[in-house]
C-alpha cells in the first residue's frame, strides 16, 4: 500500500474579484434569475445535477425534446436521451446569416484575414458536400492533419455536419504518430495542406502525410488545402486539391440529424505509457459542458475578442477555439505561428493590435515569457485585456504572479482551469465571483463534484491524495475507441464507482483544490510522498529561475534523492553558489526533507508538444536507462542535454 501524499507549500495570497466584475458577470445574472444568493449556495444547489444541467441547457443549446437529462449506467453516461441533436446546429447553422466575425486569423508571416459566421457557414457546407461526394457516411471517420488555419475548424465542422467522426492529429506530430492514429481510427478520408509556417520556416505536411499513408489501406482520398503554394508530390488516384474539388461545391448542405449521444469526434491522448487512447466525445453533452464553462468561467460577452492560444490539435483547442466560442457566437483570434517569432513580443503585439479582451494560455508559455523578461510585454498596450486564463499544468504561484502583474496589469483575474481530454470541459476552475489563490484552480464548477481520495479510497478533506470525480458530467468521455476494458481499468477500477483522474491534488481548509501533477510524478523521499510540482514551484519562486523539473533517483537510505534541472532567467550567472542557494531555498520554502541533492543547469527541458514537462524521460536519461520513443516530444534534443547536464 502506498503512503498518502504530503503537502508542504503554503500559499497565503488572496485576490478577490472587483465588484464590477462580479455584478456584470454572466454567472451572477443566472444566479439572480434563479434566486441563488451566493457562490456557496450556487455550488450546493447545482449538486442536483439533473436539475442543474437541464436548466442551463435551455439558454445554451437547442436540444429540443428529450426523455431524460441523464442516463447513468456506470461507467457510461448518456445525456439528453432520445433527443436528436447535432452540435453544428448551434455552432454554425444558427449564425448562418450573421456578419459578425467568427475568426480573426493572423498567419505567422503577418497577413490578417477575417472570416464572418456567414462565410464560415458557406465554407463548411462546401467541404461537407465534398465529403459526401467522396462517399463519407454518418459514423465514418475522417482524419484531419492541419495547422492553425481557419480550414481546420471548417474541416471539423464539415465532418460534424454530415454526422461523420473527425479525428484531428496535431500538425506538430510526426508522420509515424499520424499513421498510427489513422490506422487505429480507420479513416476513410484525410484532410491536410501542402505546408505551413512555423518559426520562420515551413513544415512540409503533405510530405509527412504521404509518408504516413504509404502503408495505410483504409484512406481512400486526401483533400489538400494550399497554404504556402510550395511544391508537393501528387498521387492522381488519391489526392484532391481543396481549391478544385471543394471550391466548386454548393454553399448549402443539410445538417445530419444525429442522435444527441452519437459520437462527434475521437481525440488521441498519449499518456506517459502505452499506445495512445482514442478518447470518444459525443454531440449534446459535450456541447453543453463546453458552452456553459466558457460562458461562465471566461464570462464572454457580445463584444469580447477571445484568444485561446492553444493548438486545435489538443482538447483545449477543440473545445475552446472551435466548438464553444462558435456556440456562444463570439469573435476569436487565431494565430498560426510560434509565440516568439520573429521576436519575443509577438503575442503582446497581437493582443494590442486585435484588442484581445480575454487570453487563455498555458503555464509553459508563461514561463517561456518570464525567461525573456517583462520588458517585452511592457512595450505594448495590453489594456484591452480584462480576464486571463491558464490550463495544462499546475501554474507555479510565481509564474501566476508574473502573469497577473505584467500581462494583466494587476486588474485581470486569472482563471486557472483544471481539466483533461477526457473531461471535455473545465471541471475545477474559478468563476468571476471566486476569490483566487495563486496556484489553485479553486473549486469544482457548479454541476461538478470532485474529491481527494487516499490510497484506501477514503475521502481526505484537508490534505493530499488522488483526485477523483464523484458524479458524471455532460462533457465526459464516452469511452476509448475499441478498448472498453482499458476504459474501465484506466478510470474506474482504482476506486469503486468514481472517476480517477490520475492526478494528485490536495484540498485546503477552504475547500480549494491544489493540483500537484500526475500521480506517476510523485517522489518518495525518506518515507514521504511529495508531488514533483511542489518542489518545482519552490524553485520557480526563486528570482533567478524560469523553469524547473525535478526527478527522484534511487537512494539507499531515503528511497529517493532529488535532482533538480533548472533553467535560469536571461543574464543570470551559473555557478556553484547559485546551486547551493537554490537547494537552501527549497529547504526553506518546503522543508529540509525535500532539499535537492543536486541542482543541474540546462537550457531546455524535454516537453510534450503540448508543453508538459516529460519527467519520465528526464528520469530515464538521468539514470542511464532506455529513454524509449521520443517522437511525441517537441524538443528531443533537450534529452541529450539532460545526459550532459552539470
Ligand atoms: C494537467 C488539458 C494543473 C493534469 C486540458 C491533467 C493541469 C492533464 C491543469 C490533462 C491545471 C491540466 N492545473 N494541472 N489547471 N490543467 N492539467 O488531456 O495533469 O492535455 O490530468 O488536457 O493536464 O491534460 P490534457
Amino acid at each position: 500500500m502506498k503512503k498518502d501524499v504530503e503537502v508542504y507549500l503554503k500559499e497565503k495570497r488572496i485576490f478577490s474579484p472587483s465588484k464590477e466584475l462580479v455584478e456584470n458577470s454572466n454567472v451572477k445574472k443566472w444566479m439572480d434569475k434563479q434566486n441563488i444568493k451566493d457562490y456557496d449556495a450556487l455550488l450546493k444547489k447545482s449538486q442536483d445535477i439533473e436539475w442543474f444541467w437541464g436548466e442551463v441547457a435551455k439558454d445554451l443549446i437547442s436540444i429540443g425534446d428529450y426523455e431524460k437529462v441523464l442516463d447513468w449506467k456506470l461507467p457510461y453516461a448518456k445525456w439528453f436521451t432520445g433527443a436528436k441533436y447535432n452540435i453544428v446546429q448551434d455552432a454554425l447553422d444558427r449564425h448562418k446569416d450573421s456578419d459578425k466575425i467568427a475568426y480573426i486569423f493572423e498567419g505567422e508571416p503577418g497577413e490578417v484575414e477575417n472570416t464572418t459566421y456567414k462565410q464560415l457557414y458557406g465554407e463548411v457546407c462546401k467541404l461537407a458536400n465534398a465529403l459526401k461526394e467522396l462517399g463519407v457516411k454518418k459514423g465514418e471517420r475522417v482524419g484531419i492533419y492541419l495547422p492553425m488555419i481557419v480550414q481546420l475548424p471548417v474541416a471539423m465542422l464539415a465532418c460534424a455536419k454530415i454526422g461523420a467522426i473527425h479525428s484531428v492529429v496535431f500538425s506538430g506530430f510526426s508522420a509515424k504518430a499520424f499513421q498510427d492514429r489513422m490506422i487505429d481510427c480507420e479513416a476513410k478520408v484525410v484532410i491536410t495542406c501542402d505546408s505551413f509556417y512555423r518559426n520562420g520556416k515551413t513544415v512540409p505536411l503533405k510530405k509527412q502525410t504521404d509518408e504516413a499513408l504509404e502503408k495505410v489501406d483504409c484512406v481512400e482520398k486526401v483533400i489538400v488545402y494550399q497554404r504556402t503554394k510550395e511544391e508537393v508530390s501528387w498521387n492522381k488516384n488519391k489526392d484532391l486539391w481543396w481549391h478544385d474539388f471543394v471550391e466548386k461545391q454548393e454553399m448549402e448542405c443539410e445538417t445530419e440529424k444525429t442522435d444527441a449521444n452519437d459520437t462527434l469526434f475521437f481525440l488521441y491522448t498519449s499518456g506517459t505509457t502505452g499506445k495512445p487512447k482514442g478518447i470518444i466525445h459525443a454531440h449534446a453533452g459535450y456541447a453543453l459542458g463546453i458552452s456553459l464553462t466558457l460562458k461562465w468561467v471566461f464570462d464572454l460577452k457580445e463584444n469580447d475578442v477571445w484568444w485561446c492560444a492553444a493548438d486545435i490539435g489538443w482538447i483545449t483547442g477543440h473545445s475552446y477555439i472551435v466548438y464553444a466560442p462558435l456556440i456562444l457566437g463570439v469573435t476569436s483570434l487565431m494565430y498560426e505561428g510560434a509565440p516568439v517569432c520573429p521576436q519575443p513580443d509577438r503575442w503582446w503585439e497581437l493582443i494590442a493590435k486585435h484588442k484581445v479582451s480575454v487570453l487563455y494560455t498555458s503555464p509553459t508559455a508563461i514561463r517561456l515569457f518570464t525567461r525573456y523578461g517583462e520588458e517585452y510585454p511592457q512595450k505594448h498596450d495590453l489594456s484591452s485585456l480584462r480576464l486571463l486564463g491558464s490550463v495544462g499544468e499546475p501554474i507555479n504561484p510565481e509564474a501566476w504572479m508574473w502573469y497577473y502583474k505584467y500581462i494583466g496589469n494587476e486588474k485581470c483575474q486569472i482563471m486557472d482551469t483544471w481539466w483533461q481530454t477526457e473531461t471535455g470541459s473545465h471541471v475545477i476552475a474559478p468563476l468571476p465571483i471566486t476569490d483566487l489563490k495563486p496556484g489553485s484552480a479553486t473549486k469544482p464548477l457548479p454541476g461538478f463534484s470532485a474529491a481527494i481520495f487516499n490510497e484506501k479510497g477514503k475521502e481526505v478533506e484537508n490534505g493530499g491524495g488522488n483526485l477523483v470525480l464523484l458524479k458524471p458530467w455532460p462533457g465526459m468521455l464516452r469511452g476509448i475507441y475499441k478498448e472498453p476494458e482499458r476504459y474501465q481499468k484506466t478510470y474506474w477500477d482504482q476506486f469503486k464507482n468514481v472517476y480517477s483522474a490520475g492526478d494528485i491534488a490536495r484540498q485546503d481548509k477552504d475547500g480549494y483544490f491544489w493540483i500537484q501533477g500526475r500521480s506517476d510524478d510523485v517522489l518518495s523521499v525518506a518515507g514521504h510522498r511529495v508531488g514533483n510540482s511542489e518542489i518545482e514551484s519552490a524553485l520557480v519562486s526563486h528570482p533567478s529561475v524560469a523553469e524547473a523539473a525535478v526527478i527522484g533517483k534511487p537512494h539507499p537510505i531515503k528511497g529517493e534523492s532529488i535532482t533538480a534541472y533548472v533553467i535560469v532567467k536571461k543574464g543570470i550567472k551559473l555557478n556553484d553558489a547559485l546551486k547551493e542557494e537554490l537547494r537552501n531555498h527549497v529547504a526553506e520554502e518546503i522543508g529540509k526533507i525535500v532539499k535537492p541533492q543536486e541542482v543541474l543547469f540546462v537550457s531546455d527541458l524535454p516537453k510534450t508538444r503540448s508543453g508538459k514537462i516529460m519527467r519520465r524521460i528526464i528520469k530515464a536519461k538521468a539514470l542511464g536507462e532506455e529513454v524509449g520513443d521520443l517522437s511525441t516530444l517537441a524538443n528531443p534534443e533537450a534529452v541529450e542535454e539532460i545526459g550532459n547536464a552539470k
